[in-house]
């Protein structure tokens, strides 16, 4: 048996970080935490999702999220539908999102879990149904499940989320997962530094809490409890201008550069991560990375979701 933290989470829908206070945060790593033993299916899990049915809307790139839901979901009992963008009425009949997922809802879903290019998508499509809808990242807004695996992770290894400072370093600007690890940090008492060149400082406008930047990154390592680094997302870039020789030079994580963090401070990397660009190898598959961890953590978190926000659905 799980113990699911039903008590301290009532919401249908998790869309993002921003709004949550620290319990409900708590709430989704305390239940993370009762499935983590399963995570990797060595384990036999409850059976919380039995007879339950996930569809997973993925509608932009994923490897580890669309994976990480699937198996999440499937480990506890339930049921996974994928749907394919390429092949669907969407792609040739001009359907819209919204008519697609209310008919597919139709045929009796239990959660929605979304990921879209566009901002909002998760938002629109949680008022158009009645079910769950879980995001698994919207354009560079929101992706609450990648930060809650992050903060799983990281609380594993320092033992709390209150007091730290956390460095977020690399491609910011783009970055739904810096957005929500800070919303997810600032409710919970700790300090974030957003680091990186000013080009990658820029456009955080959209951000509703207060946001500290660092271009400097060897004068904030000292300061830092933990190192979270962002994937130089390229594929966004369209009119970017980035020296990728001098973004290596003074933002690469190396094992020199780390030396100057603190002792034990750990280094996360959501995935995928770019050899050789925001990371150097010896610091990917060195001894304080948590890169492997998050993942299995993001398993757990996922685990945790879907359980909370459809045992809230079910009270309603
Ligand atoms: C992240 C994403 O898609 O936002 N990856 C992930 O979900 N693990 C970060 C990224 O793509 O760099």
């Amino acid at each position: 048996m799980a113990n699911l933290a039903t008590d301290r989470w009532s919401r249908r829908d998790l869309l993002g970080l921003e709004g949550l206070t620290a319990d409900e945060i708590l709430a989704v790593l305390d239940t993370a935490d009762e499935y983590f033993p399963f995570a990797t299916g060595v384990e036999p899990a409850p059976q919380t999702l039995q007879g339950r049915t996930v569809l997973n809307l993925i509608l932009e790139d994923s490897t580890r999220t669309r994976t990480s839901f699937t198996l999440a979901a499937e480990r506890l009992g339930g049921r996974v539908i994928q749907f394919h963008a390429d092949t669907s009425s969407m792609a040739h009949k001009r359907e819209t999102l919204l008519d697609t997922a209310r008919n597919l809802e139709a045929m009796g879903l239990d959660a929605i879990v979304i990921r879209h290019a566009e901002r909002g998508t998760p938002h629109r499509v949680a008022e158009a149904v009645a079910c769950p809808v879980v995001s698994a990242g919207d354009d560079a807004h929101e992706h609450p499940t990648q930060a809650l695996s992050d903060l799983l992770a990281l609380r594993h290894h320092v033992g709390r989320l209150d007091g730290l400072t956390v460095a977020i370093s690399g491609d910011v600007r783009h970055s739904r997962v810096a957005r929500s690890n800070l919303y997810g940090l600032t409710a919970l008492g700790s300090r974030v530094v957003f680091v990186g060149p000013d080009l990658f400082l820029q456009g955080l406008d959209d951000i509703t809490v207060e946001a500290e930047t660092a271009t400097d990154f060897d004068a904030v390592l000292p300061e830092c409890d933990a190192i979270m680094m962002l994937r130089v997302q390229f594929e966004r870039h369209e009119g970017v201008d980035l020296d990728l020789a001098d973004y290596r030079r003074r933002y690469q994580l190396t094992a020199e550069r780390l030396a100057r963090a603190k002792a034990d401070a750990p280094v996360l990397h959501p995935g995928p991560v770019n050899r050789g660009t925001e990371l150097a190898d010896e610091v990917t598959d060195g001894p304080r990375s948590l890169i492997l961890h998050q993942v299995t953590c993001g398993v757990a978190v996922r685990m945790a979701a879907l359980a909370l926000c459809i045992a809230a659905a079910e009270r309603a």
